[in-house]
């Protein structure tokens, strides 16, 4: 099964999982054959991504491309149905749908179940530490919806993701994760009318908004019986370590961790997601804008770790090597970044090449990237 963008989704195609709208309610099952008009109304309900069977993934197998079509296209069609997920699909899905319990739970006044929370939590940091280059996967984790579920367990692989990048006890990471995947669940207690509201909001509104941190900090602590330190994170997630931020306006030093960490992956994911009708800034263009508020927004040490653990050529890229020879960034080492492992797609000579050689510029010293011919936006497209 492979998960793909509504608008990628084609008449033909099989569900390969169950299809619920925004509510919960069942919008197809699994085993439907997808028709044109069924996409149509997906999009409309402001279904993002759908699971379908897979066609085969095989490089031979896949249709080839139109003459005079451009490299890029090209090259991205190839690869598209092989970008994995840095966490398996039915842990995603099982992370997506206990976020979606505990907010609807929520909603309806009901006791938050953290214990499915705390297991969703270890599944995805056994994961992540089985993940051997952590750094060269981030890229996956932003999927192609703007779900506050999906938002929500990407927030949490991130935070995992850097924890684990800092050292961080297996006691941590749980607290850590735990915190991040609820980070957000104050906002069940802020009216729908606001929450969705299309345009601008008024100051009144968006102080209305701002409580959601307190709300959920209550919540979590009231009745998650969760750590204070994972609760903290609902509380000061929108703090700014130059005090500027809220629901307190303190400053870095009397933030916790925990929070500096999950402040950096909530925006950082927000501004990378990829929505169904509003196209994500580039990755790089969003850790520009990290640094930039290094010091003011971000805590910088945070930063630091989080940029330095990042990619320059995410996998998925593609790019131009010094001896002509075109091809997709499929890896990437974790200590050195700017030397990725290659597959080729076409030689020096503009020849596409079918065998899957890969180059690891580790080892190929001489080898390096000239330019970027696709920065990696859609692992979709
Ligand atoms: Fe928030």
């Amino acid at each position: 099964m492979k998960r793909i963008a509504i608008y990628n989704a084609k008449p033909e195609m099989v569900l390969a999982k169950e299809i619920y709208s925004r509510n919960g309610r069942l919008l197809l099952r699994k085993g439907v054959v997808l028709s044109r008009e069924w996409i149509d109304r997906l999009v409309n309900y402001g279904v993002p991504t759908v699971y379908v069977e897979p066609e085969g993934i095989d490089l031979q197998d896949h249709e080839q491309p139109e003459d005079g079509e451009m490299t890029g296209q090209k090259a991205r069609r190839i690869y598209r149905n092989q970008v994995p997920d840095i966490i398996s699909a039915e842990v995603r899905e099982d992370a997506e749908r206990v976020v979606r319990e505990i907010m609807n739970d929520i909603k309806t006044g009901r006791l938050i179940k953290t214990d499915k929370a705390r297991k969703v939590v270890e599944n995805i940091i056994d994961r992540l530490l089985k993940t051997s280059h952590i750094a060269g996967k981030l890229a996956d984790i932003r999927i192609l919806d703007d779900y506050t579920f999906a938002h929500s367990v990407n927030v949490c692989i991130l935070a995992i993701s850097t924890g684990i990048v800092m050292g961080y006890s297996r006691i941590r990471l749980r607290e850590l994760g735990l915190g991040a995947l609820l980070h957000d669940v104050g906002k069940m207690k802020i009216p729908d009318a606001i929450l969705k509201k299309p345009g601008p909001l008024t100051e009144k509104e968006f102080q209305e908004i701002k409580r959601h941190t307190v709300m959920g900090y209550e919540l979590l602590t009231e009745q998650g019986k969760i750590s204070s330190n994972a609760a903290r994170i609902a509380l000061e997630h929108h703090e700014c370590c130059n005090g500027s931020g809220y629901p307190g306006g303190i400053d870095g030093k009397k933030i916790h961790e925990y929070s500096k960490i999950v402040a950096l992956a909530d925006v950082y994911d927000a501004l990378t997601a990829d929505r169904v009708y509003k196209n994500a800034i580039l990755p790089y263009e969003a850790m520009e804008i990290i640094i930039a508020s290094s010091g003011y927004q971000f805590d910088p040490v945070i930063v630091r770790i989080f940029v330095e653990n990042s990619e320059i050529y995410p996998v998925g890229s593609i790019v131009e090597l010094n001896n002509g020879a075109t091809g997709i960034v499929v890896n990437v080492h974790r200590a050195l970044p700017t030397r990725p492992i290659i597959k080729l797609i076409y030689d020096s000579t503009g020849l596409e090449l079918m065998d899957g050689t890969e180059i690891d510029m580790m080892t190929n010293t001489t080898i390096f990237v000239n330019k970027i011919v696709s920065f990696r936006k859609n692992p979709s497209l």
